[in-house]
């Protein structure tokens, strides 16, 4: 496909040096356009590193994380899955955790700058609207991509390019999105989800007795911990880095967490859902209503 409808971009983009960040509504290609430039960056001889910022529907690690992969070669671009280093943001949307999700992606580009050639980031399709203009105003101001390929149907992307170029003048180049790209059906989305979920939480299993002393957010004294049942969280191994995910389980008055990555684990970062091992089906909380009843 590289050499298909975004074949002289590609070419262009590949050899470059620095951060280049994706963006374009959902469906726009963003993920096949970032896939081709990572092959052509490693065809080049070139090494990349692919940041994926998409929560929900992703590709390095899984959903509710940010995720960073080093790609160097052929056999890194068919194992994009198998993150190099995880940043857990705790929701598949980015509206409610737009803090989150600016953290993690800026902290995965500074990790990876001067690591690669090449630091490509793929974001959500998140674009209009207060939260997504915000979100990705911020992302702008602390990733500082060198450029920005703006794939859009029609003149979509021009409110976000604009406001871009404005504040940040930064290097922007728009793409229409090529007119094979299919829109995604909700079922199929739903599907992915689950199975990258059922991925992260494959066997062997193990659960962990856990102290309500090792959470981020601390959790109120005297809470009934029986409302934190069903918690995604993510596992902290204590340098600020997430080793996986988490579900909790409260069950017999005892607290547990449910995971196949504890080895090393220092603390929980609490997600804003709740997920459903045996469906795989996500549901949103509050988390100020699970602790505080607000
Ligand atoms: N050039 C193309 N030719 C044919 N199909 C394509 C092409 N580019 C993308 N697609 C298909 O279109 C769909 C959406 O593409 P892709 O996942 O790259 O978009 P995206 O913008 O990353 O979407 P999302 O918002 O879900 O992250 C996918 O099923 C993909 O396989
Ligand atoms: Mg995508």
């Amino acid at each position: 496909m590289s050499d298909g409808h975004h074949g002289a971009l590609l070419d262009d983009l590949a050899r470059r040096r620095g951060v280049i960040m994706l963006v374009g509504g959902p469906d726009t290609g963003k993920s096949t356009l970032a896939r081709d430039l990572l092959a052509a960056v490693v065809a080049a001889g070139k090494t990349a590193a692919y940041i994926d910022a998409d929560i929900d529907q992703t590709t390095v690690g899984p959903p509710t994380c940010v995720g960073l992969k080093y790609v160097r070669d052929q056999r890194d671009l068919s194992h994009l899955g198998q993150a190099d280093e995880l940043h857990f943001v705790g929701a598949i949307a980015p509206d409610s955790v737009i803090l989150q999700q600016v953290v993690a992606t800026t902290a995965l580009v500074d990790a990876a700058r001067g690591a690669a050639d090449l630091v490509v980031v793929d974001t959500t399709g998140s674009i209009s609207g207060v939260g997504g203009q915000t979100l990705k105003y911020h992302k702008m101001e602390l990733c500082r991509p060198d450029v920005v390929i703006g794939l859009q149907r029609g003149a979509e992307l021009e409110p976000l390019v604009g406001m871009f170029r404005r504040f940040f003048s930064v290097d922007v180049e728009t793409a229409e999105v090529d007119p094979e790209v299919r829109l995604v059906d909700p079922e199929v989305r739903r599907a992915h989800r689950a199975k990258a979920f059922a991925a992260a939480f494959a066997e062997p299993l193990q659960r962990w007795r856990v102290r309500d002393t090792v959470f981020a957010p601390t959790l109120p004294a005297g809470l009934d911990l029986a409302r934190l049942h069903g918690v995604l969280v993510g596992l902290q191994d204590g340098s600020g880095a997430c080793l996986g995910l988490g579900v909790l389980e409260h069950e017999a008055g005892v607290l547990r967490v449910v995971t196949n990555q504890g080895d090393g684990m220092r603390g929980l970062r609490l997600g804003s859902l709740r997920l459903d091992l045996n469906t795989l089906d996500v549901h949103r909380v509050r988390l100020g209503e699970v602790m505080f009843g607000l």
